[in-house]
């Protein structure tokens, strides 16, 4: 069991961390880390209904349950989903073949669309970009009390944002109905104690947390101790697995070039594919 100023240090470096209320529960959240290496062994009998329930049980816009979710354990289609995934470059995530579980996560307007559509009520609504923004909140907000509940039960994820490089093909893969589509997917599996990720440290909190009025010099300034926080991490990475990553602010220029987007510039036109209008 770690202490606080362990899990806290791990999760921001050397960065100035403020006093706060703590609990076993505060500890399991800051403890997170994505897994991108998974032992074989199957997800246990009862843990995805245990991940469900707590994914049904995060708030959702009007209580209208606008997400789905997809468990893939079937090897064959979980490598066609993870071939999509694939960027240009083929870097791709191998992990996916490892993980035994892959989840795709639906924002999915589709069963609500039926219910307006059984009595031939006009569907003003779901043409609405809204609609759209509020399904793809739905379905995160319900997939990361997923992932909170996996890792109280020894189990670990890695989302993969991936999935909408190909989105029109993913959603066909999975027979998914129209007005839905895959916001992201997520492996899940036991991850392999020899090959845990580093932590990746987060930047101080005053660059996220604002007090009354948005302040962008004071963040602009907090930031920058976040590349030193992040430089021991690219060097715990390269010196353990040979990873060599960017400073994060190289990082951040890579990800607004052309590049990065790996077939997502095309996610307007497969969505409305998918019958969301956007308006
Ligand atoms: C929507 C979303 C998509 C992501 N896609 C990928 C992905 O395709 N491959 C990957 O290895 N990690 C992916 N990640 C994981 C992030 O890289 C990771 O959460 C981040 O680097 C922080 O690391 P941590 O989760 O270990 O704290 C994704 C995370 C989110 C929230």
């Amino acid at each position: 069991m770690q202490t606080q100023q362990q899990i806290l240090s791990a999760r921001y470096g050397q960065q100035p961390v403020p006093d706060m209320l703590w609990n076993d529960q505060i500890a399991a959240l800051v403890s997170h880390r994505t897994a991108r290496a998974y032992l074989p062994d199957a997800v246990p009998a009862g843990a995805l209904e245990a991940m469900v329930a707590a994914a049904q049980s995060a708030s959702t816009s009007s209580n209208h349950h606008q997400w789905s979710v997809v468990a893939v354990s079937e090897p064959a289609l979980k490598a066609e989903l993870s071939a999509l995934a694939q960027g240009s470059a083929g870097q791709g995530n191998p992990h996916m073949h490892e993980a035994p579980v892959l989840l795709l996560w639906v924002a999915d307007l589709s069963r609500n669309a039926a219910i307006a559509a059984e009595t031939g009520t006009p569907n003003i609504v779901h043409g609405h970009l809204d609609a759209f923004l509020m399904a793809s909140v739905d379905a995160a907000l319900a997939s990361q009390n997923a992932v909170v509940a996996a890792e109280s039960l020894g189990l670990a994820v890695c989302y993969i944002g991936g999935m909408r490089n190909s989105a029109a093909e993913v959603a066909q893969l999975l027979g998914l109905p129209s007005l839905s589509y895959v916001v992201f997917g997520m492996t899940l599996g036991y991850p392999d104690p020899q090959r845990l990720s580093e932590y990746t440290p987060r930047p101080q909190q005053a660059v996220v947390l604002h007090h009354n009025c948005y302040d962008a010099n004071a963040a602009a300034r907090a930031l920058e101790t976040y590349d030193q926080a992040f430089d021991g991490m690219r060097e715990a990475l390269a010196g353990r697995f040979g990873i060599h990553l960017k400073t994060w602010r190289e990082g951040v220029r890579g990800s607004v070039q052309a590049a990065y987007m790996d077939g997502r510039e095309n996610l307007r036109q497969a969505v409305q594919g998918r019958g969301f209008e956007l308006k």
